[in-house]
């Protein structure tokens, strides 16, 4: 029999055959582009963006080359972060993005949140390294600061990371077309504004030390934003603590809610998914799990990454590393050091 399908929409009938088309982040794939970005032509050959973003690109080359940074950050952090758990975030790396990132999970709405923050993040820090023409340092904070503290230094321009990072990375979510399911798209938007406000409790005041060799009777403040690294560890816990939400109708619209718990709106700083995740323990390419065959375990840990949660009770197998170290350290006068190597063996273990 033959089969045609034409009332399904492009985008859909893609993700069927591909899975990796209908997705809000497929900008991630712009990790892996080496091409720099300096004519608007180039817009036109890089991958994952929608009709939006790349009219944002034509518009502000440079803006595009900081997007890219970004998105080679969100993998990187993203994998750091989850190095110890089960999900170690390396469907970001499948160029073909599995489809966990898809169907709505808790890890999607880890991703969803870590990206948004960090593409304002990056934009942000653009901004205060002078990489970026259309913007500068942050403004000087209102308020006046105690006695020995001084504002000056370059602030951290969140206002202008915030307002182009969520243009450029909600786009996605807001087009008219009828691509993805309006439940992931609110789910996605949700989370990114989860993210972005993690980005903004993380705007606190930095110093550095004046005064007569280090006395430190002044310090120069500005608002700087923390590193990545901990805005993530900050998202990872929200993603430990994730509610699972429903898209019901409540008063004229539907909108996600609460599933299990009391009735109430969902909280600006809760990450919410539709779908629960498998356990991935064992390798499922339909469900987006690689499996923990082969991971490497850690024997004295009782947390995420112990042989017993990571190998899903499995067992491990051992296996010998030897390491090279400096060490019997002699000091001479003056000066210098100077070490033996010494080797040793190392046990380590990975799942069976
Ligand atoms: C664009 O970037 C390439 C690669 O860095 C460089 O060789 C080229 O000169 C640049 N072109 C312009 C117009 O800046
Ligand atoms: C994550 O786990 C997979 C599957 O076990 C493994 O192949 C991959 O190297 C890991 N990635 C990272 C970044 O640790
Ligand atoms: C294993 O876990 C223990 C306890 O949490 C920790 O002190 C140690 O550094 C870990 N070892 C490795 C190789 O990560």
């Amino acid at each position: 029999m033959k089969r045609t399908f034409p009332s399904l929409p492009l985008c859909l009938l893609t993700f069927l055959l591909l899975s990796q088309q209908c997705t809000g982040i497929r900008w991630l794939v712009l990790s892996q582009t080496t091409q720099h970005i300096n004519k608007t032509q180039h817009c036109k050959t890089l991958p994952g963006l929608v009709s939006s973003q790349a009219l944002l690109c034509r518009s502000n080359l440079e803006l595009m080359q900081t997007i890219i940074q970004a998105a080679r950050e969100v993998k990187k952090v993203c994998q750091k972060t989850f190095a110890d758990m089960r999900w170690n975030c390396s469907s970001i790396d499948a160029s073909k993005f599995l489809p966990d990132l898809e169907r709505g999970t808790r890890e999607s709405a880890f991703v969803y949140a870590l990206s948004a923050a960090t593409i304002s993040h990056t934009i942000a820090r653009a901004c205060t390294s002078g990489d970026l023409r259309l913007c500068s340092c942050g403004p000087i904070a209102g308020e006046i600061p105690e006695p020995g503290y001084r504002w000056g230094g370059c602030a951290d321009n969140l206002h202008y990371g915030l307002l182009m990072g969520s243009k450029f990375s909600d786009a996605p979510m807001k087009m008219k077309k009828k691509s993805g399911s309006n439940a992931n798209k609110l789910m996605h938007l949700h989370n990114s504004e989860v993210g972005r406000q993690a980005l903004r409790d993380a705007l606190v005041m930095k110093c550095k030390c004046h005064g007569v060799s280090g006395s430190c009777s002044i310090r120069t403040c500005w608002r700087g934003l923390q590193d990545l690294k901990d805005i993530a560890m900050d998202l990872k816990t929200k993603y430990l603590s994730a509610t699972k939400v429903v898209h019901r109708p409540m008063g004229t619209r539907k909108q996600l809610v609460p599933k299990d718990i009391d009735i109430r709106p969902v909280r600006e700083n809760e990450l919410v998914y539709l779908q629960s995740s498998p356990d991935y323990c064992t390798k499922n390419d339909k469900l987006g799990s690689f499996g923990t065959q082969d991971r490497q375990c850690n024997k004295t840990s009782s947390g995420s990454d112990s042989c017993d949660l990571m190998c899903c009770g499995r067992g491990h197998n051992p296996y010998s590393e030897r390491v090279v170290e400096r060490c019997h350290c002699k000091y001479h006068w003056c000066c210098y050091v100077t070490c033996k190597k010494c080797e040793r063996t190392v046990e380590k273990y990975v799942c069976k």
